[in-house]
């Protein structure tokens, strides 16, 4: 057994993990980043594709953006698509010039683990580890252990503990039973993406209603495009060949005068729904951060954009925790919960406008319409609709104090 000591141990180097050791870094405070998968896994893992103006002002200002800058996309508005129409809502236009950016959550993953390890070494992470383990998280100094790549079984003395493990990490299952309020609802459909090697069809994202289910058409460069589908949730990907999964895009999004180009498909996944908040995100000593604490569902596309504003906030939290105060660190679960439930509840609302539930009658598809014409002629329902998709600025004091000065240092 290796006993070593950190300041914080972070539990899993998905974006949250990553993006907040390299925000500690910043502020001079140590940690130990631990993942269970491979490097190579985590960079190829497909997932969100959207990130919020606040989320990109946060990489940038971290000094994270140098690749996203030349890449990212910028998009001022998504089409809306429903009853043989396509509608175009004017981020931009609404909300006084807000926009989003495409940039897929493998490149924001690739560059956070490529800075970590150009700023630390190949220590900064420890890929592949098993057997990990957080104890003692209601004193002074909680532990985390794990065997590395080499069989080696680590002890590392914390001061905290960070657990950004996801929804299906061991941080939220380490906290006593009781002690946690959760609130759950699974969706009775599941979405089937593809990676497609075909320049997207359109400058904007297309999200469909359709009486066969909802359709999402998205982008991940100028030539390559991400698609998705609502299909049942125990679906076997065996029975969706290419061939399938492009007719029945064409279906759902067809419109006179415009065709969906198909090309080679790259990767394909089933993505299940559901929304899961619990509460409070802290015991003790262990700060939980992203999926590990909540889910949306991705039809808001808000999943990455949540776990990247909860570690705005926790960095400064561990920074004063560090220094003897412990008010943002109480502060932390109540400042992260209010974004949490803003995007739980808009993810909740689009999702159930745009997707057909198994059985639902001719009153839910009317219902549903009817919103959907509301959102697409009020100026008021739609700027509701892009000032959520767009999001809320990430805390002030996380993202404008990102470095500590070298006097607050005690330097
Ligand atoms: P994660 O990215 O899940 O990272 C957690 C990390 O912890 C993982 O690398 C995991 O391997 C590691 N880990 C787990 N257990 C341990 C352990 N015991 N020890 C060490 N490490 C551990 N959001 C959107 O906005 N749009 C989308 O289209 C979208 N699609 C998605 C598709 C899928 C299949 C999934 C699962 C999520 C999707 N999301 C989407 C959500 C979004 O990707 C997540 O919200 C985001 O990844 C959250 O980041 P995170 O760092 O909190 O968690
Ligand atoms: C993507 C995913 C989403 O969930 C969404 O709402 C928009 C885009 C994407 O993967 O590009």
């Amino acid at each position: 057994m290796l006993r070593t000591r950190t300041q914080v141990g972070i539990v899993g180097a998905g974006p949250a993990g990553l993006l907040l050791s390299h925000l500690l870094a910043l502020r001079g405070i140590d940690s130990v980043l631990i993942e269970i998968r491979s490097r190579a896994y985590c960079e190829a893992r497909q997932r969100a594709g959207v990130l919020e103006d606040g989320s990109v002002a946060l990489l940038r200002e971290a000094g994270l953006a140098a690749r996203l800058d030349r890449q990212g996309l910028q998009h001022g508005g998504i089409y809306l698509q429903f009853g043989g129409e396509r509608h175009h809502v004017d981020f931009r236009e609404l909300t006084g010039g807000r926009t989003v950016t495409v940039y897929a959550q493998t490149e924001v993953v690739k560059d956070l683990i490529a800075r970590r390890l150009a700023d630390v070494g190949n220590d900064a992470i420890a890929f592949s580890v098993t057997g990990t383990a957080v104890s003692g998280l209601d004193t002074d100094r909680p532990r985390l252990s794990y065997t590395d790549a080499r069989g080696v079984r680590h002890e590392v003395e914390c001061e905290a503990i960070a657990g950004c493990d996801g929804f299906h990490g061991i941080c939220r299952q380490a906290i006593p039973a009781g002690l946690l309020t959760t609130w759950e609802r699974d969706y009775p459909y599941a979405w089937l993406g593809i990676l497609a090697d075909v320049p997207p069809s359109t400058d904007e994202l297309i999200y469909a209603h359709h009486r066969a289910g909802f359709a999402l058409h998205s982008l991940r460069s100028p030539s390559i495009s991400r698609l998705y589908l609502q299909v049942a949730p125990e679906t076997d990907l065996r029975d969706w060949p290419d061939d399938r999964v492009w007719a029945e895009l064409s279906r759902r999004f067809e419109l006179p005068g415009w065709t969906l180009d198909r090309g080679p498909v790259l990767d394909k996944g089933i993505t299940p729904m559901r929304s899961f908040v619990s509460a409070p995100m802290r015991y003790g000593r262990m700060f939980l951060a992203g999926d590990a604490a909540h889910i949306v569902p991705p039809t808001g596309a808000k999943g990455l954009n949540l776990a990247l504003a909860d570690v705005a906030v926790l960095a400064p939290a561990l920074d004063a925790l560090l220094h003897g105060d412990d008010k943002p660190a109480a502060a932390y679960s109540a400042t992260c919960l209010d974004r949490v439930w803003r995007s739980t509840h808009f993810s909740w609302w689009m999702t159930t406008m745009l997707h057909r539930s198994p059985g639902a009658d001719e009153m839910e598809a009317q219902l549903q319409l009817s919103q959907l014409r509301y959102v697409v002629s009020s100026t008021a329902a739609a700027t509701s609709l892009a000032e959520n998709y767009t999001g809320f600025a990430v805390q002030p004091a996380a993202a404008g104090q990102l470095h500590r000065t070298r006097s607050e240092r005690g330097c």
